[in-house]
């Protein structure tokens, strides 16, 4: 039986990788420690989503372990030597970054460096997934001329006109604290492909989103904003008009394309993985998709200060993802993605 280890399995992507790998018949080993309920909350408690797992997935072991525990980790997958592994955990949030850096550095690059070693040591030859972020880009998509519509911001240059290619330049810009550190063990796990050869991919998202996200202000843009409206919340916007752009891509084609480069991996790849333009929403858009399905106007209030490094607009190009696994493609519309989470939040038990 073919086994996976996954970090980060009872977060958005981890359980829904999780639930996937499971279903094809793998035996899936956990890594969480519900750490997203210390950077957020009680609102980013995961445990749900643990219990969901342990008693839906009969394949399937939960390990409670810190990643920025080295000896720990080693010993994990020396154990298990895992037939392919999936970096889904760390702190995700850019703006939580700057008020716990040693905490957002020790995760998301010493945390992701603990995991690389540790295959190298005890399993080099399974395909290791790394979920990266657009952030990597630091702002400089901003400096992409763009152009003004009427409910959103758009490139407004040619070669843009799919979105941001692997080839944009990821220096010299703002990245925030979290873009740092994910740059670091983005450009970790390349070099662990590159230099040892193992078959290692970054996969950079842009908003990543589904019914199993613990949506929170600060993390889960689509998440979060529908949870506003099914609980009559009033929704923040920070600065750009509300017309800032994001491309939304279902957990379920994350974990259809992860799927893929397991199949046949490629060695310190690099894709850009997101819904794409098609997917792509404005905010103020958002909040008029939501109403169709939830009946309700979203109330919001307007700061007229955008978020430190935060991109206007961000759409992924999804052309080398379609040319190297020609079998996968997004599957599920915005349209689709947004019913989904209203029946999600509407019904979800957290306690
Ligand atoms: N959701 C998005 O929009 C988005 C966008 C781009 C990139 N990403 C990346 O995708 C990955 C998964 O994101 P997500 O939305 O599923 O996040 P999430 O917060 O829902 O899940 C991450 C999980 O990791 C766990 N975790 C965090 N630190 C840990 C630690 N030190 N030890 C063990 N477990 C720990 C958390 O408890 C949580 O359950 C992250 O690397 C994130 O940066 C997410």
């Amino acid at each position: 039986m073919k086994s996976l280890l996954v970090t980060g399995s009872s977060g958005l992507i981890g359980s829904e990788v999780a639930a996937y790998f499971a279903q094809l018949g793998w035996r899936v080993h956990g890594i969480d420690n519900n750490q997203r309920a210390v950077f957020f909350g009680e609102q980013g408690d995961t445990r749900w989503n643990q219990r969901r797992l342990e008693s839906t997935l009969k394949t399937f072991t939960h390990h409670e372990i810190d990643i920025r525990d080295r000896a720990g980790i080693s010993r994990l997958v020396r154990e298990l030597k895992p037939s392919a592994i999936v970096h889904a955990a760390a702190q995700p949030s850019h703006d939580r970054a700057a008020a716990i850096p040693f905490d957002d550095f020790d995760t998301n690059a010493v945390g992701t460096l603990n995991l690389l070693e540790a295959v190298r040591q005890s399993c080099p030859e399974s395909p290791f997934a790394h979920m990266s972020t657009s952030k990597v880009y630091g702002d400089r998509p901003n400096r992409v001329p763009l152009r003004e519509l009427a409910t959103r911001w758009d490139y407004d240059d040619p070669a843009f006109a799919e979105g941001i290619a692997e080839d944009f330049p990821i220096d010299q810009s703002m990245h925030s604290l979290f873009g740092a550190s994910k740059l670091t063990g983005d450009v970790l796990v390349q070099e662990y492909g590159r230099y040892f050869d193992i078959p290692t991919c970054c996969l950079r998202g842009g908003c990543l989103t589904g019914p199993s996200h613990s949506g929170v202000e600060l993390h889960g843009f689509l998440s979060y904003l529908i949870k506003c409206n099914v609980e009559g919340r009033e929704y923040r916007v920070f600065g750009y008009k509300g017309k800032q752009v994001r491309d939304n891509i279902h957990s379920l084609d994350v974990a259809r394309f992860i799927h893929a480069f397991i199949e046949a991996p490629r060695v310190a790849e690099v894709y850009n993985l997101g819904g794409g333009k098609a997917n792509a929403i404005s905010i103020l858009e958002a909040f008029e998709l939501v109403k169709r399905y939830t009946g309700r106007a979203q109330t919001y209030t307007y700061v007229d200060k955008a978020r430190a490094g935060d991109h206007i607009c961000y759409y992924s190009n999804l052309r080398k993802m379609r040319d190297h696994y020609p079998g996968w493609d997004v599957t599920r519309s915005l349209d689709a993605i947004v019913k989904q989470i209203v029946e999600s939040w509407s019904t979800r038990v957290v306690s």
